[in-house]
């Protein structure tokens, strides 16, 4: 059976998910479903990131001990993947045993290679991304600008990687798309990372200054730094760290990453230099999202306009809200999120999907007309969505979108009701109903409710006997 896996980047556990967050898992989710779909055996990897200064200090501003803290995230975080129908395998957390144990094993391996070295080092820490800045990351007024945060200075002895060593190799498996970079045009961007000159990053802070961590087995001044402690999830989620590989063997290098263009620099250079360290192979692709706004804001506690996934779904159900946030605009380009058009977009749903199977089930049932399911449609269109310079969730989500249009307009058109001859009428709906089939196949991957209402729509004999209300008008 062929394998297909793929990951989400592992969300900070310090506040409630947001549909930032579940932009990036629903799209992962979509992709799962679609390779399921299409028979393979998948693996679906999310979790929470939940260590690090940042967590720590939300904690304490919330009178919580840190581990009780990211309990509680973690399974809001749960929560809200079950409430959005995403059919995760594994979902890790970076307090997890089997994490720690992995982490252990990764950097007793790095310092026996002799891959990190201890060094002092003085620069600004940014605590908004958990990193080194340099002056030349700042904006005009001396802030971080993404988190528009002043950095502070920190000196502190740490362990480095040895990067410079593996910079060749990965720009090389950028260069030969051996790492596919999608959508192409961050290629750019990251091949422009390695004329920046990289240098060598720490992979442990100063226990006295971060107590939230996992330590160094072979120093206790030091804790791992949280981004290393993080990007190592993808492969202790698999078993690394532990004496059962099967895992890791299966699904271990990942058919898909996805991430967000804020972290781009730590899946592109820190990850893959840490892989190729320690011996493991490279990911096949790294599928970047950009930011979005909403309704033209930078979405932040600040600003108040922090949405909760959770309360689309209370309005809008959960495939539609799927719908909505991965209609929004093409995947991979950064755009605007505007709430006052879900409405809008949720009728529209209403109005061709929902109207389209109303009325062909209607008609079938009316007349009789049965329908036998023979096979899965996305096997056949499958190899004209998966063009390798076109973004498959944009090419998913237009198609649905055209083809619903398209069969609301074909249906007006051959008018079935108001022809005479009796077999040609029942031809005619028979050819819709097929197409209804065809297209629930299509739109299962992103709404599978709707998908499983259409399929469950029909008995044994290929009798119409329970047609769904889809997208139902709200009161
Ligand atoms: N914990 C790190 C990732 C470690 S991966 C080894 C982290 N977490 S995060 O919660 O801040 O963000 C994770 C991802 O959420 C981003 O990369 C991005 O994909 C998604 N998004 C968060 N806010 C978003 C928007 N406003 N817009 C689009 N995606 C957003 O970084």
């Amino acid at each position: 059976m062929e394998r297909f896996s793929i990951t989400t980047p592992i969300y900070y556990a310090n506040g409630r998910p947001h549909i930032g967050h579940a932009y990036t898992t629903i799209a992962a989710d979509v992709l799962a479903r679609l390779n399921k779909k299409l028979g393979k055996e998948v693996f679906f990897l999310t979790g929470t990131d939940e260590h690090g200064a940042k967590v720590a200090d939300t904690a304490v501003s919330v009178g919580k001990e840190p581990q009780e803290f990211v309990d509680e995230i973690a399974q809001s975080f749960k929560d809200c993947w079950e409430k959005l129908d995403i059919q995760y395998s594994d979902f890790i957390r970076t307090t997890d045993k089997r994490h720690e144990l992995g982490v252990h094993l990764a950097l007793n391996k790095l310092k026996e290679l002799d891959l990190i070295y201890e060094k002092t080092y003085s620069g600004l820490y940014c605590a908004g991304c958990e990193a080194f800045v340099t002056e030349k990351d700042l904006d005009e007024n001396g802030l971080e600008p993404l988190h528009q945060k002043k950095p502070i200075v920190v000196e502190e002895k740490n362990w480095f990687f040895r990067l410079e060593k593996f910079l060749p190799k990965i720009k090389q498996a950028f260069e030969d798309n051996k790492i596919l970079i999608l959508p192409s045009e961050r290629k750019n961007e990251v091949l422009g990372l390695f004329q920046q000159g990289l240098e060598d990053f720490s992979v442990s802070r100063s226990r006295e200054k971060l107590k939230w961590g996992i330590s160094i087995p072979f120093d206790d001044t030091q804790v791992a730094y949280v981004w290393i402690d993080a990007l190592l999830n993808y492969v202790t989620a698999l078993g690394y760290g532990s004496d059962n590989r099967e895992l890791l063997q299966r699904f271990w290098p990942a058919d898909i990453q996805t991430c967000g263009l804020d972290i781009l620099k730590f899946h592109t250079i820190y990850w893959p230099a840490m892989l190729l360290a320690l011996g493991l192979e490279l990911p096949k692709q790294l599928l970047v999202n950009g930011y979005f706004t909403i309704n033209g804001q930078k979405m932040s506690k600040s600003l108040g306009n922090v949405i909760d996934p959770m309360a689309l779904v209370d309005e809008f159900g959960s495939d539609a809200t799927r719908y909505l946030l991965l209609s929004a605009f093409p995947y991979g380009n950064s755009g605007d999120i505007d709430v006052n058009n879900f409405q809008t977009k949720y009728n529209e749903l209403a109005n061709t999907i929902g109207n389209l199977v109303r009325r062909t089930f209607n008609l079938a049932e009316k007349y009789g007309v049965k329908y036998e399911r023979i096979s899965n449609n996305l096997l056949e269109i499958y190899p004209q969505l998966n063009n390798e310079n076109e973004n498959i969730l944009e090419a998913l989500i237009k198609l649905v979108r055209s083809q619903a249009q398209e069969l609301n307009v074909g249906i007006d058109s051959e008018a079935p009701w108001k022809e005479a001859d009796e077999i040609k009428r029942n031809e005619i709906v028979a050819k819709y109903l097929k197409k209804v089939f065809e297209l629930a196949d299509l739109l299962e991957p992103v709404m599978p409710k709707t998908a499983l209402a259409i399929f469950d729509s029909v008995d044994e004999s290929g009798k119409i006997t329970n047609p769904p209300i889809l997208f139902p008008k709200k009161v």
